[in-house]
């Protein structure tokens, strides 16, 4: 991506903003001043090599910035050896908020948060394609910014690409320009820059809803239309739960298969892996997790990223909850099945480890570790463990806990914390509970101190196939659902008997034609077994399956 004009940063001073904080992955001077608005200027272009921030070159510069109406000359350092930008800001009073305008574009061989598509790996193979994911400190290739969550600012924006490209940013549409296809955004609400997002390709868009809109390939686009149909209903419950959603749109864009997350929660254009096309509804779950993160994430956000577990856990947890709150019937099972699923997977997870790894604790140390390095279930799901320990076991009551959780997001929304906030809150909350083992389950690596009772029916069912003396038999297998199958699949992965072993799984494939499975959940996990086997039969399919899917 080039800039034809400019980025165009405003920096406000410590005293307007908020508080002080500590991030171990950040390189930028958050403390010192702060950025509060982003104006990008930019061109996509599918076609040049492009240059790191070439202009500017190794020397000191100097340009030109204002400084409340009075034009200052301040300087400006390329540093190359670490790649930062340092602007020199001298002497300026406390509240000055200056101007900064930035010529720039970005490496077509160091841009970690973008991924340029040609027209062969997209699902339509007409036109190329290129996608952002600035998640964890990725940001920080794309743009000049302070590459931490703690600082949230707004951003406005002006995009030129190829026709007939489509560009969407992870704000809102303000205007287009059909002479040059330039596109133009708005974010109001103050984001982090790791919550930018930007994706160009050849889309259409579907309206689920007068506030919901699908964008995708068109070869993806009915698919979408069914597989989605009920996102105004999660949106609906989420809501109720939450309080009102704060982004004014939600839509969301179904990428091509080398996405590499399940989804992103690009606020006002979540990103979603096209692998949820199922074609049953049963990966719902991960268009909820992303809505969640608008209130648990966008507005709630952890100050670094060694409180991710407030991002990641709160949202699994909150999850669970909708997926609940959404099944008038069966809810309550409903949600303890799919906290239970997500406990097996804390136990793969923790498995992978070794229980005894630091990055298995809720809060771990990132000094000189990049966060994706560190990143596993573990923050989601042990976090999602704990707070069903602060609901189930040490509040007791369901409808009290949402209570608490509306305002927790009320207390922290549009703002950042860390731990000791949540603790600190939670505590003053509920002053007459039973008191928290903190040190254990934020601070201590392996399984959570207390082993949490999740069963069901429906976990029983698979449980029972898990343990059985005998082979899994097919009209045994056809009696669950895919979230059983995957389920029971965890189970098996999480088994420590010596029977899941070649002839086991050899027969379980025999009885069950595994390969029969196209939903991407069973597939991951089916895959794991054969591999720890040594089974080969799906040898191919799994090459397939890493070559395609992100
Ligand atoms: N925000 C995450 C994705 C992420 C986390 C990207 C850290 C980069 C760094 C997103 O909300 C997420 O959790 N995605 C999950 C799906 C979810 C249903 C568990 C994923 O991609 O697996
Ligand atoms: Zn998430």
């Amino acid at each position: 991506m080039t800039t034809n004009k400019s980025s165009n940063g405003q920096l406000k001073n410590e005293s307007q903003s908020t508080r002080l904080f500590y991030d171990p992955n950040s390189l930028s001077s958050f403390n010192g001043y702060r950025i509060v608005h982003t104006h990008f200027d930019l061109n996509i272009d599918f076609n040049t090599n492009i240059l790191d921030v070439e202009p500017l070159n190794n020397e000191l510069c100097e340009f030109l910035l204002k400084s409340n109406d009075t034009e200052k000359l301040l300087s400006f350092q390329v540093d190359i050896e670490r790649e930062s930008l340092i602007i020199k800001i001298n002497d300026l009073s406390k509240d000055s908020i200056i101007s900064i305008i930035i010529y720039y574009s970005t490496s077509n061989t160091k841009c970690t948060a973008l991924q340029w598509l040609t027209k062969e790996q997209t699902a339509d193979r007409k036109y190329p394609y290129m996608f952002s994911q600035c998640q964890a400190i990725h940001a920080r290739s794309l743009y000049p910014c302070q590459d931490t969550p703690g600082v949230k600012s707004t951003f406005t924006a002006k995009i030129t690409c190829p026709k007939p490209l489509t560009v969407l940013m992870s704000g809102l549409q303000t205007k287009y320009d059909e002479n040059t296809n330039t596109f133009y955004f708005e974010q109001k609400q103050a984001i982090p820059s790791y919550l930018i997002a930007i994706a160009v390709g050849q889309l259409v868009s579907y309206d689920l809803s007068p506030c919901i809109r699908v964008w995708t390939e068109p070869s993806m686009i009915k698919q979408c239309q069914y597989e989605f149909e009920d996102a105004e209903i999660f949106l609906t419950a989420a809501e109720q739960l939450l309080g009102e959603y704060q982004w004014k749109r939600y839509d969301f864009l179904v990428l091509p298969p080398s996405f590499p997350y399940g989804g992103m929660e690009n606020p006002c254009m979540n990103f979603l892996t096209p692998t949820l096309l199922a074609g049953d509804r049963s990966l719902i779950s991960t268009i909820v997790h992303e809505m969640t993160h608008s209130w648990t994430g966008n507005l709630v956000t952890n100050e670094n990223w060694e409180h991710f577990w407030l991002n990641e856990g709160f949202t699994s947890f909150i999850e669970a909850k909708i997926l609940g709150n959404l099944d008038k019937t069966n809810g309550k099972e409903v949600r303890r099945f799919h906290a239970a699923q997500q406990w097996e997977d804390l136990k793969t997870s923790i498995d992978t480890w070794g229980p005894t790894h630091p990055y298995t604790c809720l809060v771990y140390r990132l000094n000189n570790i990049d966060p994706d390095d560190a990143y596993s279930s573990v923050q989601y799901y042990k976090g999602a463990a704990l707070l069903w320990h602060l609901e189930q076991n040490i509040v007791g009551s369901e409808s009290n806990f949402d209570e608490f959780l509306r305002s927790y997001i009320i207390k922290f929304g549009r703002k950042i914390l860390n731990t000791d906030d949540f603790i600190q809150y939670f505590e003053s909350y509920f002053p007459q509970v039973p008191s928290v083992d903190w040190q254990s389950w934020l601070y201590t690596p392996g399984m959570p101190p207390i082993t949490h009772d999740f069963s069901t029916q429906l976990e029983q069912q698979c449980r029972q196939l898990a343990t059985q003396q005998s082979s899994i038999t097919k009209e045994q297998m056809n009696m669950l659902n895919a979230k059983q199958v995957a389920y029971l699949l965890n189970l098996l992965l999480n088994n420590q008997q010596s029977k899941i072993n070649y002839d086991y799984i050899k027969q379980l494939d025999i009885n069950c034609d595994m390969s029969k499975y196209s939903n991407c959940e069973i597939r991951f996990r089916w895959y794991q077994l054969c591999i720890r086997v040594k089974y080969e039969k799906p040898l191919d399919d799994i090459f397939k399956f890493l070559e395609i899917i992100g």
